[in-house]
């Protein structure tokens, strides 16, 4: 049978809270994985995101919106070797939590338009699963904090996952931008309002 390990935190059917184990009821902690667990996912962070932006509205919609600006990630101590080899590159993905979104609307007036646009067809911090992702530019490691620029996110974010990025492998050679063709001037300096606040 597929088991699912929970460590020391379990989901009681039917209840939205969890349920804290002692150490000694590990055992109560597998559980059968089941239709309606195996997409129950949870994410611890790894880090957070350290900007000077404190309030959504003024923060820059984009990296490319947010040139020169720098921050820092304060890593995990415990994950500070998996930074081995890192500083070989110049630019990461961020994966990180739009902790300060709740609630989304499918149609979305985005940052950069004024025309209601599909969510999915937007950037936007409102998502059913809020997401947000960013390319920044590594300047240095030291220790557990990365040195980062050209960061979009709002102080304290917390950070889900770190990737090395590869032009190679990350830049499609022939794109469509749909809608954002036309609004590509916004692209380097368009700031929040507080329309997804
Ligand atoms: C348009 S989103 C884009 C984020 C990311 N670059 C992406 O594409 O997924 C950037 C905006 O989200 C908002 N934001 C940034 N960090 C946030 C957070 N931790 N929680 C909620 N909103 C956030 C700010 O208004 C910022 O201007």
């Amino acid at each position: 049978m597929d088991l699912v390990l929970r460590i020391s935190l379990v989901k009681i059917p039917g209840q939205t809270h969890y349920l804290e184990l002692p150490e000694r009821d590990l055992s109560k902690c597998i559980v059968p994985k089941t239709p309606e667990n195996i997409m129950d996912i949870h994410f611890s962070p790894i880090g957070v995101i350290r900007t000077p932006f404190a309030e959504i509205k003024g923060t820059p919609v984009q990296p490319s919106a947010s040139q020169g600006t720098q921050g820092r990630i304060e890593l995990n101590e415990d994950l500070v070797p998996g930074l081995a080899d890192l500083d070989g590159f110049s630019h990461l993905i961020l994966i990180y939590h739009l902790h300060r979104s709740s609630g989304y609307n499918l149609q979305v007036v985005p940052f950069m338009d004024d025309q209601p646009r599909g969510l999915f067809a937007t950037r936007a911090p409102k998502r059913p699963n809020p997401i947000g992702l960013s390319v920044v530019k590594l300047l240095r490691i030291e220790g557990s904090v990365l040195h980062i620029e050209n960061i979009d996110a709002l102080d304290g974010t917390p950070l889900l996952d770190i990737k090395p990025y590869v032009p190679q492998l990350d830049h499609a050679p022939e794109v469509r931008i749909g809608w954002l063709a036309e609004k590509l001037e916004l692209a380097s300096v368009a700031t929040a309002d507080e329309r997804f606040k």
